[in-house]
């Protein structure tokens, strides 16, 4: 029997529970990456420790290509998780999102959830955040600002989630309104405004249609980690969906939509199934200008502590390192000419 969920509260509490285990993920589509190998450079003249892995995100020095995707905020729970995102994004110098702010929309009852972020990161780069559904809807550009303002973002990010609110019970599934809101908002805000999916990713096509908004970023959040379709499958008490595994996998996306920037000028976010640091330097590789994760960043600190999220990210960039040395990139622009060769024309 399907339950039904009353409020906003009670879906981001359930879709924090669904995610501290792996049974929401997808079950048979991967990312992609297993796919590519590295060229290895036997040549090396490299030093270990000689390898820069900063870079500029929206005007600001970060220390690692890497995004801490928005998750949450909008609960006195997800407020004490967003406390912890912070300690490690601001212990490594990386930007770190809050999840959909539509609930600060409703009320400032749950405005510190989301503040929180801001406070306990004052240097890195935050990024705020609204679902299309909402934001599609928006009449002027006073809920925009209150967003950006709440938390002083640096850039803000409309995500794109069709598949979840079609699958989700109480989902909202109309988006009419969204490449004019998007034109809008791009031509009147001086914040840059950024697009993601949620983890059933973004095509060529779609990418075409929104980087002519002028929006500055694109979040691929591909298909091959968590599955929005089985999350809330879950939480409709099934267990099977003909669309668990619907969506482009990040690979895909980030082959196809790096090409457009021949003719756009906008960054690349890779993410959806990023778990190591073989991942991460894949996607560079492919065309991406920074990577992300989220599931697994909310799993390593589900323990209330920020050491695990911060020993996770260091773990997956000393593995980027050594990576580098061995194909020979002294940075990220290096990296980035590289060439991955498809496993199957290895023999
Ligand atoms: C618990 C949880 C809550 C999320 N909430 C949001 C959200 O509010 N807004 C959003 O844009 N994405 C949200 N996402 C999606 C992630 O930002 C990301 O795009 C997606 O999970 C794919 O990345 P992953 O495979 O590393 O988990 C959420 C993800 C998780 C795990």
């Amino acid at each position: 029997m399907k339950k039904s969920y009353p409020n906003t509260s009670d879906r981001k509490n359930d879709h924090i529970q669904l995610s501290l285990n792996d049974n929401g993920n997808y079950r048979n589509k991967t990312a992609g990456f297993e796919l590519y190998d590295f060229e290895h450079y036997a040549a090396t003249e490299v030093l270990l420790t000689n390898i820069d892995l900063t870079t500029d995100f929206f005007g600001n020095r970060i220390y690692y290509p890497f995004i801490i995707s928005c998750m949450t905020g909008g609960t006195v729970e997800t407020g004490k998780i967003n406390e912890m995102l912070a300690e490690t994004a601001s212990e490594l110098n990386i930007p770190v999102g809050v999840g959909s702010q539509r609930q600060a929309l409703e009320g400032t009852n749950q405005h510190q959830s989301f503040k929180v972020l801001r406070q306990k990161a004052r240097n890195v780069p935050i990024l705020g955040n609204i679902g299309a559904a909402q934001f599609s809807k928006f009449k002027g550009l006073d809920e925009i600002r209150l967003m950006i303002d709440l938390i002083e973002a640096d850039v803000m990010v409309v995500h794109l989630n069709p598949l979840q609110e079609l699958i989700q019970k109480e989902g909202q599934t109309d988006f009419v309104g969204l490449i004019k809101n998007l034109e809008k908002v791009c031509a009147k805000i001086t914040t840059p405004i950024i697009i993601k999916e949620v983890g059933a990713g973004i095509g060529p096509n779609a990418a075409k249609q929104l980087l002519n908004t002028g929006i500055m970023g694109i979040d691929v959040a591909g298909a091959g980690g968590t599955s929005w379709a089985g999350i809330e499958t879950l939480r409709n008490g099934e267990n099977e969906s003909e669309f668990w595994d619907w969506g482009l996998p990040t690979t895909y996306c980030i082959r196809k939509i790096s090409k457009l920037k021949k003719n756009h000028n906008f960054k690349l976010i890779a993410s959806g199934g990023i778990t190591n640091g073989f991942d991460i330097a894949k996607s560079i590789i492919l065309g991406a200008d920074y990577t992300a994760a989220a599931k697994p960043v909310l799993q390593s600190v589900a323990d209330g502590k920020s050491e695990n999220g911060i020993k996770l990210i260091k773990n997956w960039f000393e593995q980027v390192r050594q990576i580098m040395f061995l194909t020979g990139s002294h940075n990220l622009d290096l990296l980035k000419k590289k060439k991955l060769i498809k496993k199957k024309d290895l023999y």
